[in-house]
């Protein structure tokens, strides 16, 4: 009762917002561009004079500025540490000596279903040394690799060089504990300097055309606006920015035909900021165990359940996770039932009826690939676009299935699209009817990693919203959000896509759509809870993890 009730005033509350804010205009982000480091392949480069943008629209209202300070403090990385330069590597976290060790719980080495198992993490340098502060960025899982068992562990930083790694034991038998070191806290600062001052490292272009003139330029969230003439495809709806340079010679602003990534910024990092970045050195490396790096779980205790139940103060098992794998399935710990869909005609059954709308970056377009690849039945009609970039649409006619997907508007950073595919998710949500025929999926992340986290800010605030209008039109839709996922990263990679950034927008992500009637894939998760390499498009047992997921809720099996 209390719950439903705190909901809808939670709602309330919520709608009343986005009315006030909706009252004001957007504001667009200001960044320094730096055309100095500009190499795009082929093009001319922009401007030679360093400046900044000038502050372009409204401020953000007193709402939009108060939740944006909350998200930031919320993703907030501990404050870095003087980092020399003349010892570039000693004073550094180094996983090859640093160790974790198993604690034991309440005093015993004996550890049982429903428990927890605490690692500590002690981080030192390339001298041997005990770092004595922290913001090291780690990973940790606890697996079973014969019950094809895993569950994401939940690394607390205690500012003193120690880290502790919980994990909830939620299976019986042999289970082992991972920790790796994605960047050491000295490499945070590196990629917090580049994201801030190189948003336009990932840099894009536009064709212009018309009759036998054509051109290309530079195009970006921002450009300075005293320079060259800009052509303005600011979004009239949701007010999301984007420019580019107006051609040189007579071809209006109406003739942009498509937008495509012109390439990236070279030489943002020096040589020992390089030193940071090393594979199998100090980049998504391992950690060793100083003892043993596994513990047998023993069945739930008896007693305990009973305890638990009779007392008030006893709380349930209490877990940061999300789920777990087991025998390669996975289980959410949200409430949803699992089911597994391991036949077409299930899958088919499912959808029989229904209208499934993907929206946002390739991520999601591998639910799209994925379903067309496994039914029969669905058959692609050819809509004569790339590859990549779609839009795709996928009917079976027979059932009256329908599944589309479209690519989210710009930064996307990809092989040309053509203009009329630029669409944002909020402006595609706000053309749908909605239902209890209409599922809709939303995935958009990786193409925001080289931006400051507000532009993602401002992005998911808008989607929200028309996720918010169309629950209120059509409360029965299934809005499926699926999160940021773990990739494999390289130096160059992670000067692009680490998972740091990832993990920043991730937060964001989660904190954004929570209380919302929404279900959310926990993509950072279930990549990092499964033995299979991080890649940026996670491998297909992992997306057949997902689509169960989605189903399971769209199709509840009925008791
Ligand atoms: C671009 O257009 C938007 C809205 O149409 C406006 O708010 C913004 O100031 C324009 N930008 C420039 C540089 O004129
Ligand atoms: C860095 O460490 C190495 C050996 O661990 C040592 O030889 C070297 O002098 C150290 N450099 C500085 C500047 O402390
Ligand atoms: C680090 O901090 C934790 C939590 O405050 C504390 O328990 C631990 O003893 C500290 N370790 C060191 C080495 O200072
Ligand atoms: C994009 O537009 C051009 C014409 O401007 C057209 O020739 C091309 O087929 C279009 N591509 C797609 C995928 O629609
Ligand atoms: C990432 O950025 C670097 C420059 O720092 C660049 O050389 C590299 O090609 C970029 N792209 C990828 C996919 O790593």
């Amino acid at each position: 009762m209390w719950m439903h009730l705190s909901k809808y005033i939670c709602n309330f509350i919520r709608t009343l917002t986005i009315l006030v804010v909706l009252l004001y205009n957007n504001y667009i982000l200001e960044w320094e561009l730096d055309p100095h480091r500009i190499h795009s392949e082929g093009l001319p480069p922009l401007d030679r004079e360093r400046r900044f943008c000038s502050h372009l629209g409204k401020n953000p209202s007193p709402e939009e500025a108060l939740e944006e300070r909350y998200l930031l403090e919320s993703i907030a990385w501990p404050e870095p540490q003087p980092w020399s330069t003349s010892s570039p590597l000693n004073q550094t976290s180094d996983p090859a000596h640093s160790l974790f060790t198993i604690l034991p719980a309440g005093g015993r080495r004996e550890w049982h279903v429903g428990d927890q198992l605490e690692a500590l993490v002690i981080m030192n340098d390339f001298q041997g040394f005990p770092k004595s502060h922290g913001g090291d960025f780690l990973l940790a899982r606890l697996h079973s690799p014969e019950l094809k068992a895993g569950v994401a562990g939940h690394v607390l930083d205690h500012g003193n060089g120690t880290y502790s790694v919980i994990f909830p034991l939620l299976w019986e038998g042999s289970v082992w504990v991972d920790v790796t070191l994605v960047h050491p806290s000295e490499a945070v600062p590196v990629l917090l300097r580049i994201r801030e001052e190189h948003p336009d490292r990932v840099l894009y272009k536009s064709l212009f055309r018309s009759g036998l003139l054509s051109e290309t330029t530079m195009c970006n969230l921002c450009l300075p606006t005293n320079q060259q003439p800009l052509c303005n495809y600011t979004d009239p709806h949701t007010g999301e920015p984007w420019y580019c340079y107006k051609p040189k010679q007579l071809l209006s602003c109406d003739t942009r035909i498509n937008h495509a990534r012109a390439g990236y910024q070279k030489d943002l990092i020096t040589e020992k900021e390089a030193l940071l970045f090393q594979s199998g050195v100090n980049l998504k490396t391992r950690i060793h165990a100083k003892a043993s790096d596994s513990v047998t779980v023993l069945p739930k205790k008896k007693d305990k359940q009973e305890v638990e139940s009779n007392s008030e103060k006893a709380a349930p098992i209490r877990t940061t996770a999300s789920g777990y794998y087991f025998q390669g399935s996975w289980r959410g710990l949200g409430g949803v039932v699992m089911h597994q869909f391991n036949d077409p005609t299930a899958i088919t059954q499912c959808l029989k009826g229904k209208m499934v709308y993907m929206y946002g970056d390739s991520t999601v377009r591998q639910y799209y690939e994925f379903l067309t690849r496994f039914l029969p039945e669905l058959r692609e009609f050819n809509l004569h676009s790339p590859v990549s970039t779609g839009p795709f649409m996928a009917v079976d006619i027979p059932h009256n299935i329908l599944l589309k997907y479209q690519s989210h508007g710009p930064p996307i950073s990809w092989t040309p699209i053509n203009v009329s595919h630029l669409r944002y998710v909020a402006n595609e949500l706000d053309g749908l009817a909605g239902g209890s025929d209409t599922i809709v999926v939303i995935s958009i992340w990786a193409h925001f990693s080289t931006f400051p986290v507000q532009v993602y800010i401002r992005r998911l605030r808008h989607i929200r919203r028309a996720v918010v209008r169309l629950l209120d039109r059509a409360p029965k839709t299934v809005v499926v959000v699926r999160s940021a996922n773990l990739r494999a990263q390289s130096l160059q990679e992670s000067l692009n896509f680490s998972d740091w950034f990832s993990v920043q927008l991730d937060g964001v992500l989660k904190a954004m759509f929570k209380g919302l009637n929404i279900l959310l894939v926990d993509a950072w998760e279930m990549t990092l809870a499964h033995h299979h390499p991080h890649d940026i498009h996670p491998s297909p047992p992992i997306i057949k993890n997902m689509i169960n997921t989605i189903l399971s809720h769209v199709c509840p099996v009925k008791n």
